[in-house]
């Protein structure tokens, strides 16, 4: 979607924002009068953020379509997000090709109004041969009308980024598992090289040589050859400071391995890699406005594969950090995977601080649903920083705690832990075999977002069903209050 900041309106469709049920912001012209007397054909027009009401415009008005949309009483940035979302949505597919929206009290709500149009614009349809031509999109220009025309652009060009990242998050997650396994997946992050992207990739030989058994042992029921993806964006005047590191859970499908999952719902685990898919987009969104901070995303990409050669339980696996792993289930392969791939980004990047995000447990989905991710950390400012970004953009986080208790959970009688605690508190213990691979002095977290990466149902018009897209814009906002310079 085309989206422009200009200072008249002249679109097939002219949208008036209102706040609740207040028609005063829409003027008194005959555009305006139309409008009006559609409002009290629907008296259940109450200007919620995102309700629309429709009129026909009338004689002597170039818009043919006027609608009003609300923004609540006092609207917040998401208001306008899903004000400009609703109404993309109302019109995406119904013949209409542009449509302006007026009333914007700020540059910030223009920037709003253009990411919520981009978010909800998002479609994924080339596996599609089939559809309809009534059913394609139509709309493609979206104008936002605002006098400080180049205000409103300056204000949006870094949210376009966010929202850009985040389509490759949701491309990502959708692809299936057939086309989108670690070889395909590797390659495809090489080519974000053309957006100024620095990307070096492991693979199986390079990391059997750095002792990645933990990370090996998950592809090795696979066909496909695992590879850690390191994608570097060096952005800060001083290229020698210390970078942030995300790190990504990127299992492109999670069969449960030896330890198979049941057979309902399994589709879903092509989703798996939705960790490495948020690190990946927000790395996307990092390049495309040119943040000033250095910040190195490393992504574990394996299939977790039953096969003659794949690991059992009772397996001990060799870490890369030297620790040994004992294998109870190898369904829990996401900490598998990490592990190698957080020692690694210690290792070679000392880091001032790592975020993790995996698709890593169940149990996360039955404590928080669908709506907050899990957040587990060693370091309270560094959990705040995560809280404040997450609520600042639509992608909330809810702190989980962290303990000894916990941690004994996973000890094992034969090696220095197991790769499962039990039942109780599993996203704890998770988080607590993260932990082990975590040193002291590094501020980590960890993002369990097994319940947000992807969604069932209809989840509002700033999402396609499914694949939420979550994380660039949570972590694209972390490192632009926090590290940038
Ligand atoms: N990828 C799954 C977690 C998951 C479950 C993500 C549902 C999204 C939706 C993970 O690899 C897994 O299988 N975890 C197991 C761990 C258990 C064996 C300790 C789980 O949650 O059941
Ligand atoms: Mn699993
Ligand atoms: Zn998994």
């Amino acid at each position: 979607m085309q989206i422009d900041f200009k200072p008249q309106f002249d679109a097939q469709a002219v949208a008036f924002l209102v706040h609740d049920a207040d028609l005063s912001t829409i003027g008194d012209d005959a555009a305006s009068e139309a409008l009006r007397r559609a409002v009290e054909a629907a008296p259940r027009f109450a200007g919620k953020p995102g309700q629309i009401v429709e009129a026909m415009g009338p004689q002597g008005v170039n818009a043919k379509r006027l609608l009003a949309v609300g923004v609540g009483p006092g609207p917040s940035v998401r208001d306008f997000e899903k004000a400009a979302a609703g109404l993309v949505k109302r019109l995406l597919t119904t013949g209409v090709e542009s449509l302006d929206i007026v009333g914007a009290p700020s540059t910030e709500a223009c920037a709003r109004l253009g990411l919520g149009a981009q978010l909800a614009a998002y479609r994924f349809d080339g596996y599609r041969t089939k559809l309809k031509d009534d059913k394609k999109p139509t709309l493609t220009t979206l104008g936002v009308v605002i006098d400080d025309v180049e205000a409103a652009e300056t204000e949006f060009a870094p949210l376009k980024a966010a929202a850009d990242g985040t389509a490759v998050a949701r491309d990502l997650v959708t692809e299936p598992p057939n086309v989108l396994h670690p070889e395909s997946y590797a390659e495809r992050i090489e080519a974000l090289s053309d957006l100024g992207l620095e990307i070096k990739v492991l693979d199986e030989p390079a990391m059997a040589e750095l002792g990645m058994g933990s990370l090996l042992g998950v592809g090795q029921g696979s066909i496909r050859g695992s590879r850690l993806c390191v994608i570097s964006w060096m952005g800060a005047g001083d290229k020698d400071t210390a970078p942030v590191a995300l790190v990504g859970k990127g299992v492109t499908f999670d069969t449960g391995g030896i330890s198979l999952k049941p057979g309902a719902g399994m589709e879903d685990m092509k989703g798996d890699m939705g960790g490495s898919a948020a690190v990946v987009g927000a790395m996307v969104a990092l390049a495309k406005r040119k943040a000033k901070a250095n910040v190195v995303g490393l992504v574990g990409l394996v299939e977790n594969m039953p096969d003659g050669n794949a690991i059992r339980p009772g397996d001990i696996l060799t870490s890369a950090s030297g620790q040994t792993i004992e294998i109870h289930n190898t369904d829990a392969e996401g900490r598998l995977v990490l592990a190698d791939v957080l020692w690694y980004a210690q290792e070679n990047y000392k880091p001032r601080a790592i975020v993790d995000l995996a698709t890593l447990t169940g149990a996360i989905v039955i404590s928080l649903g669908h709506e907050y991710a899990g957040l587990f950390s060693n370091n309270d400012d560094l959990a705040g920083q995560l809280s404040a970004a997450g609520d600042a953009e639509g992608e909330p986080v809810w702190r989980m705690p962290l303990g000894g208790a916990y941690d004994k959970l996973i000890d094992s009688p034969v090696a220095d832990m197991k790769n499962v605690g039990g039942r109780a508190g599993g996203s704890i213990t998770a988080a607590q075999f993260l932990q082990r691979f975590i040193e002291n002095d590094t501020p980590w977290a960890h993002l369990d977002i097994a319940g947000t990466a992807w969604r069932p149902g209809d989840a509002g018009a700033l999402e396609p069903t499914w694949a939420s897209g979550y994380g660039p814009r949570l972590l694209d906002r972390w490192i632009k209050d926090n590290y940038e310079d």
